[in-house]
């Protein structure tokens, strides 16, 4: 197990470039399994749940290539030999969750174990069924698995209302209406930037669905889809997620190629604390003081609300601000870990129930940390980078499910940061 030790106080400046998004590489993976045809991925980022990701698919017959420094990937589905995703896989990593329904789509049966808990939630995987069942499938649950058919002559076009906003059953929704006899129509369904991608990259091998940025997503299924190739999204929340460092001590970084659409709600908050966020050769610059940060009133909601994968790191830029902020939290029951862990550096939050509150404090100290999950893991990096003395921060494990090379990012703009093996 590693750690990272970082000294705090260093003014940050220089230039950040941002992979592509960890959310939309995990859900397009997956459509391999709805071809026979070659499918190529660019700009993949390198990431450990890229890495489970490729285990479970090579568990389900597919054949994977990686280029360039792994962020080329080619995948192949000729033969799938199997149709069980086993729990050894998807307990690493929920978004496994995701082949049942083109395993479906493609084979008519499937048997995926249940994901079980994480830190964050309970995070059941009940409106995924609802989803295969609107299109015909049955399923029963045996021994931790999902056991799951098609009717003989494959899935049946139908519409659904999702109850509330899910992302990965809107995404299971696409993965298995592609190939469905008939239309289907989902309404109040996501539409993260995760999902449009995933939408425009089935579209590009042949799909029919339309509605894409909208909360009601069309689709007429067709016989079959061929290959493509398609670029991954770039990671809207390692953007936000880096734009709060300069934010954090003060400093000057640019972020080429950064699209301010996909993270406007972000941008506003920010704003809204005096940050200055400045679009400037088609990518973002912000430049800040360190100081004079305004508090804040932060919900966060579904895509184009606030999100709340950026909720831990804005509540470490929040500990400096000056006055009281507030953050609730709509989407997960349990998303504050982080909190106890700033608290060891002197932030003043207070947690009741999906409400936090903080009190502005003028410094952070340095200390021992660990990371409970993986935005909480960068929220201790940004507090750490403004605090007083050395922060070490253990479990980083948390942080490779989602950060390609944060040290040498970091690095890359001045902060003072190694990674070590942490016996
Ligand atoms: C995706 O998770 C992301 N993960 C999460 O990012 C992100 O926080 C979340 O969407 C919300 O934006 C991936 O894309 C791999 P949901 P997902 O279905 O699909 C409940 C990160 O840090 N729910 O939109 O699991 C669920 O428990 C991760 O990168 C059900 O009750 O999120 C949650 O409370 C963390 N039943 C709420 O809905 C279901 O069948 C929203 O979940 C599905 C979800």
């Amino acid at each position: 197990m590693d750690r990272i030790r970082i000294t705090g106080g260093n003014q940050l400046s220089g230039e950040v470039r941002i992979a592509g998004a960890k959310n939309a590489a995990l859900a397009l993976m997956p459509a391999t399994l709805l071809t026979d045809a070659p499918l190529t991925l660019t700009n993949v980022p390198r990431l450990s749940d890229i890495k489970t990701t490729n285990e479970l698919l090579g568990s389900l017959g597919t054949e994977i290539a990686s280029l360039s420094d792994a962020t080329v990937m080619v995948l192949s589905s000729k033969e799938l030999t199997s149709y069980r995703a086993d729990y050894d896989i998807v307990r690493k990593m929920r978004a496994s969750i995701l082949v049942l329904g083109p395993l479906l789509a493609r084979k008519g049966i499937a048997e995926v174990s249940l994901p079980g808990g994480c830190a964050i939630g309970a995070r059941p995987v009940d409106i995924h069924l609802q989803v295969i069942e609107a299109l015909g499938a049955t399923y029963e649950l045996v021994d931790g698995y999902i056991h799951a058919e098609a009717p003989k002559g494959g899935l049946i076009g139908g519409n659904y209302e999702f109850p509330f906003v899910s992302v990965g059953a809107t995404e299971t929704a696409l993965l298995s209406a592609v190939l469905a006899n008939g239309t289907s129509v989902f309404s109040n369904a996501a539409c993260e930037p995760e999902i449009t991608d995933l939408a425009e990259m089935l579209n590009k091998m042949g799909a029919k669905i339309t509605g894409l940025g909208t909360s009601t997503l069309t689709i007429e299924g067709v016989k079959s889809l061929h290959g493509a190739t398609h670029a991954v999204v770039m990671d809207r929340i390692e953007l936000g997620s880096y734009m709060i460092a300069p934010a954090m001590i003060g400093g000057d970084v640019f972020f080429p190629d950064a699209r301010i659409d996909l993270i406007g709600a972000f941008v506003e908050k920010l704003t809204e604390a005096g940050i200055d966020v400045k679009e400037e050769n088609g990518g973002l610059r912000v430049k800040a003081s360190g100081k004079n940060i305004k508090p804040l009133d932060v919900r966060t909601d579904p895509f184009p609300g606030f999100p709340t994968d950026l909720q831990a790191q804005l509540m470490a830029l929040l500990c400096l601000a000056d006055g009281a902020s507030t953050c609730e939290e709509t989407i997960f029951e349990n998303r504050f870990m982080h909190a106890p862990e700033l608290a060891r550096m002197g932030a003043k939050i207070d947690v009741e129930g999906n409400v936090a509150t903080i009190h502005g404090v003028d410094t952070l100290r340095g200390a021992p940390v660990m990371a409970t999950d993986l935005r909480a893991s960068f929220s201790l990096i940004l507090a750490a980078l403004r605090a007083e003395g050395e922060t070490i921060i253990r479990r980083v494990y948390h942080l490779d499910r989602g950060y390609e090379q944060v040290v040498r990012k970091l690095r890359g703009i001045g902060a003072e940061i190694v990674r070590e093996n942490d016996e």
